[in-house]
């Protein structure tokens, strides 16, 4: 963990924080909770994860594809977008995929091509495909969501705000459990955008 926190997450949060941090005030959700999983799983595919149109369209894809599963496959014109979307992705990773199956590096995808052989034996070059696609949409939407409302609760309880700040180990952990199991992400129900302001209002 503290190896892909150094080198995958720190940097993207950094980023993401320089980007508006000389302004004194930002929309949490939009410049920092919507930014950071896509740009860490794009760190940890090796992609080139600072490009802002490579990852705005990361981002749209997988919101074209989400829409689509949402409504259960139906609508002729969500399945379009979806079955685009889809091509688009792996156009972008299938190159990394295949490049990561003969000459391993520190990403994700060559740790994966290395356990999946050590675990099944030989794998295809859709297995590895396939469980990337996954794993970049699975951590997107639910994180994001996961990050704003751990945001929100830390500028909307100030007894909260001066615990964490004090206590950066267990009150931080406990922040994060808290909000999971008050289960936001998972449900949905994000914050909207008014309420993760910084400064705090
Ligand atoms: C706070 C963050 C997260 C929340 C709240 C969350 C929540 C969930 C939930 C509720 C499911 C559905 C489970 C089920 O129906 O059986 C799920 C599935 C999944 N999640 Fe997450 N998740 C989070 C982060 C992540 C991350 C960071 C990744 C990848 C790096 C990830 C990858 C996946 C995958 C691949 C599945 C599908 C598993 C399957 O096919 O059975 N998730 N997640």
């Amino acid at each position: 963990m503290p190896r892909y926190r150094d080198k995958h997450v720190i940097p993207v949060i950094n980023d993401a924080i320089d980007r508006f941090a000389s302004r004194g005030s930002a929309e949490l959700v939009r410049e920092l909770a919507d930014e950071v999983p896509s740009r860490v799983m794009g760190s940890l595919f090796d992609l080139p994860w600072r490009g802002d149109a490579l990852m705005a369209n990361i981002f749209r894809w997988h919101r074209d594809i989400v829409a689509c599963v949402g409504m259960k496959y139906t609508g002729e014109q969500l399945t379009r977008k979806a079955k685009a979307a889809s091509d688009e992705l792996n156009q972008v990773l299938l190159p990394r995929v295949l490049e990561r199956r003969g000459n391993r590096g520190d990403d994700f995808i060559s740790w994966f091509w290395s356990r999946a052989e050590e675990e099944y034996g030989e794998v295809g070059v859709e297995v590895v495909l396939a469980h990337t696609r996954e794993l970049a949409l699975g951590a997107g939407e639910t994180t994001a969501n996961a990050i704003a409302n751990t945001i929100y609760l830390l500028l909307s309880e100030p007894a909260v705000r001066e615990t964490v700040t004090k206590d950066q180990e267990g009150a931080l952990s406990a922040l994060v459990e808290e909000t999971l199991r008050l289960d936001h992400s998972s449900g949905g129900s994000e914050m909207p955008i008014e309420t993760c302001r910084w400064p705090a209002q």
